[in-house]
């Protein structure tokens, strides 16, 4: 397959970016989309020109590193992580637009990556509860119903790969959010401190600069790991708890 690619290029932060052109052929349709980006490096490192800078560790669907927004869409036309989609989902001779994420709270560092340590401070201002109890106790000493454990196995398979951001029209969080609040909140570890937990974390959401949620649902659309639109209303019912009990 020969493909046009269109390729957002910044230096740095401070400076000011711009899409470039660039011709790759001898892409293969078995290729994923970041061995076909890993071809074009090596095509611009060949002719002496900087390579494009962007996210991968695992390059399994599970760091959520990988953060592309390919022709407009989060992660591209499939629902699934960038590592994950493939090049089979594109024609020959395909024009590929490949921007970063476009969200205030995700500053781009260089061409594709961008800061997501926003995702890190709200995690922090929440975290699980405040006080040290030792090492981690035998898993099965505290029963927790199946219903609650599946719900919160589910949810915590969000990867903060901030796709739903992304997606996002108002650069809302609330997805990412309401994954964390309901899986630490649905089991019976997570009681202690719920309240204060999910005031912090929305506090420190709002705090960064991300944007409210007007039920768009964009973001559970976009989302690789299907985590449902009902964690936003999970997310404002604990906050309306906590704001009436006082936190
Ligand atoms: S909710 Fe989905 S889209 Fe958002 S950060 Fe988690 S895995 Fe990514
Ligand atoms: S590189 Fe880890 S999810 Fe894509």
């Amino acid at each position: 397959m020969k493909v046009t690619l269109k390729v957002w290029r910044q230096e740095n932060a401070a400076a000011k970016g711009a899409m470039h052109t660039y011709e790759l052929d001898g892409v293969s349709s078995d290729m994923s989309f970041l061995e076909m980006l890993d071809l074009l490096n090596e095509q611009l490192v060949t002719s002496g020109e900087e390579p494009v800078a962007f996210d991968s560790d695992c390059r399994e669907g599970i760091c959520g590193m990988c953060s592309l927004m390919i022709n407009g869409q989060a992660h591209g036309p499939e629902v699934t992580t960038t590592c994950q989609l493939h090049m089979r989902s594109f024609n020959d001779g395909d024009t590929i637009t490949i921007e970063p994420w476009r969200a205030e709270p995700f500053p781009v560092l260089k061409d594709l990556v961008v800061d997501r340590s926003a995702f890190d401070r709200i995690i922090q201002a929440g975290g699980y509860i405040s006080a040290n109890t030792g090492s981690a106790p035998e898993a099965n000493s505290v029963p927790a119903p199946r219903d609650k454990a599946m719900r919160a196995f589910n949810v915590a398979t969000c990867i903060g790969c901030g796709g739903c951001v992304a997606a996002c029209p108002n650069g809302s969080a609330s997805l990412f959010l309401g994954a964390k609040i309901t899986h630490l909140g649905e089991l019976p570890q997570g009681q202690p401190e719920r309240w204060s937990r999910v005031v912090d974390m929305v506090g420190q959401h709002d705090h960064e600069g991300f944007g409210g949620c007007t039920n768009i649902g964009e973001c559970a659309a976009a989302c690789p790991k299907e985590i449902p639109l009902d964690v936003i209303s999970q997310l404002n019912k604990d906050l309306r708890t906590a704001l009436k009990n006082g936190h």
